[in-house]
């Protein structure tokens, strides 16, 4: 069964309590609940992990590259930070689709700029929880962004 993996990064362990109005109400247990629920009745099963350390992100990268794994990443404030991330995401060679919940254009000036963007297969941004599902659709319903 392929496996696609979804890391997230810091304080979205803290989802259903942090600024509610920003992110919603929604946790990551059960944006974790539904990616399962969904991907497993389309034959794929899902990875979910979340780390408030970067190099745990570069490592969770690293291996779904080494397994030639999709990945799913919302890296949280590394996003705007980590040239880590990026590079990993490069070495990884393996389809990355970025999301997040927040429309972080229309939010701070510092969360304009993504380390991510430019090695990401594409993004979502701005539609809450929902940004997780329509990721997992756009790896499920295509080949785009893989590298060959
Ligand atoms: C976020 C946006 C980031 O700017 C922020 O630091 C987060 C969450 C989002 O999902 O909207 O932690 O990635």
């Amino acid at each position: 069964m392929p496996v696609i993996h979804v890391l997230n990064g810091p304080n979205l362990n803290l989802l259903g309590t942090r600024e509610p109005v920003t992110y919603g109400t929604t946790t990551l247990a059960d944006i974790e609940a539904r990616l399962q629920a969904n991907a497993s009745g389309r034959g794929a099963q899902i990875r979910f992990r979340q780390s408030n350390h970067e190099g745990d992100l570069v490592t969770w990268i690293q291996e779904a590259g080494a397994a030639g794994e999709p990945v799913i990443l919302n890296a949280g404030a590394y996003t705007h930070t980590s040239i880590a991330i990026h590079d990993a995401i490069r070495g990884a060679g393996t389809q990355v689709v970025e999301v997040h919940l927040s429309n972080v254009h229309a939010r701070e000036a510092f969360r304009h700029h993504s380390h991510i963007s430019s090695v990401a297969a594409g993004v979502i941004v701005g539609f809450g929880a929902l940004s997780y599902d329509l990721a997992l659709e756009a790896i499920l319903s295509g080949d785009f962004g893989k590298k060959s």
